[in-house]
């Protein structure tokens, strides 16, 4: 009786196990955004959202959980239930600055499946209107004659729009004041309305601000120039050469998400990005999506990785503290 019992049992959790593979997503699924609505992670996590609901059936709602540089919405992700309903994105500070200047409760290369990488931005220099300085050159000097006065918005202590700072006072020898957010979305906001001077800022985010004239931007940290803004000189063309940052982002789930799971939700990552739409509003933003062999999980898995063993001196030889 009892051996007919576990049979019972053992049947119908097989049973259950196989419905919960066959009928994921049968809800909605959250996609945690570690930073302020409005800012660049936002408006790419937004659009992946509305794709990627298509390929599933089921909605993809966008959930801002923020607060110090993303670790806060980066460990809810870690600690949520690894049922596939609770995914995050994240980028090249969350994922491989933080663990350099936080102490998280959270390992970014071991508590996490990763689910696909979706695109790289470099970032745009930018000032408020009515700055006194016409290009970075200038820029620079300003910033070295007056120490500690120029405000630059960060998105927190170690947000790339930090880090970049860190590097620029570096390489030019001045002091700036950062002044954080809980993202580049309420920066940019402020940048606007002209309360603070600078930002050093994720192309998705500066790009539509630029063209609509609410605010300049002088150089690109990459090589090359941004094909959605030709007329933005490079840090090497500009006078800060070499001060490149490339901000790729990606996508998560909790450790130990079913492999069925993830399966789809990366089938849902890929047919987003091969759609024209989403490409073409990627591309308007400043974005490169990778080729189709580095948008995997494992592809996503190995860059990360690469990244972090590259970075984490860096940081650490930078010395980004949180104050
Ligand atoms: C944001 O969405 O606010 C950004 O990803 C912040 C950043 O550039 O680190």
């Amino acid at each position: 009786m009892y051996r007919l019992l576990i049979a019972v049992v053992a049947g119908l959790l097989a049973l259950a196990s196989t419905a919960h593979g066959q009928a994921f997503p049968s809800k909605q699924i959250t996609l945690v955004v570690p930073f302020a609505a409005g800012g660049p992670t936002d408006t790419l996590a937004r659009i992946m959202a509305e794709r990627m609901s298509r390929t599933l059936g089921q909605t993809v709602i966008v959930d801002n959980t923020t607060g110090a540089a993303g670790t806060v919405g980066v460990g809810r992700v870690a600690r949520a239930a690894p049922d596939g309903y609770t995914i995050g994105i994240g980028h090249w500070s969350t994922h491989v600055v933080n663990p350099a200047v936080y102490q998280l409760n959270y390992d970014v290369l071991k508590d996490f499946e990763p689910l696909g990488l979706i695109a790289t931005n470099p970032q745009i220099v930018a000032v408020r209107n009515g700055f006194p300085a016409a290009n970075l050159q200038e820029l620079a000097a300003y910033v070295k004659a007056n120490p500690d006065k120029v405000t630059a918005g960060t998105a927190g202590v170690g947000a790339a729009s930090h880090v970049a700072g860190v590097y620029f006072e570096q390489k030019t020898g001045g002091k700036l004041r950062f002044i954080p957010y809980r993202g580049a979305g309420p920066a940019m906001q402020d940048l606007m309305a002209g309360q603070i001077d600078m930002i050093f800022d994720q192309a998705a985010n500066s790009i539509p601000q630029i063209k609509a004239g609410k605010i300049r931007g002088f150089a690109i940290t990459a090589k090359t120039r941004l094909a959605a803004m030709p007329d933005i000189p490079t840090v090497d063309e500009a006078g800060a050469p070499g001060l490149y940052i490339a901000i790729w982002h990606g996508l998560w789930a909790p450790k130990g998400t079913p492999k069925d799971v993830t399966a789809k939700l990366t089938t849902a990552i890929l047919e987003a990005l091969t759609d024209a739409q989403v490409r073409e509003r990627f591309a308007a933003l400043g974005q490169d999506i990778p080729a189709p062999a580095q948008q995997t999980p494992e592809a996503l898995a190995a860059h990360h990785k690469a990244e972090a063993d590259l970075w984490w001196p860096l940081i650490k030889a930078a010395g980004i503290k949180i104050e």
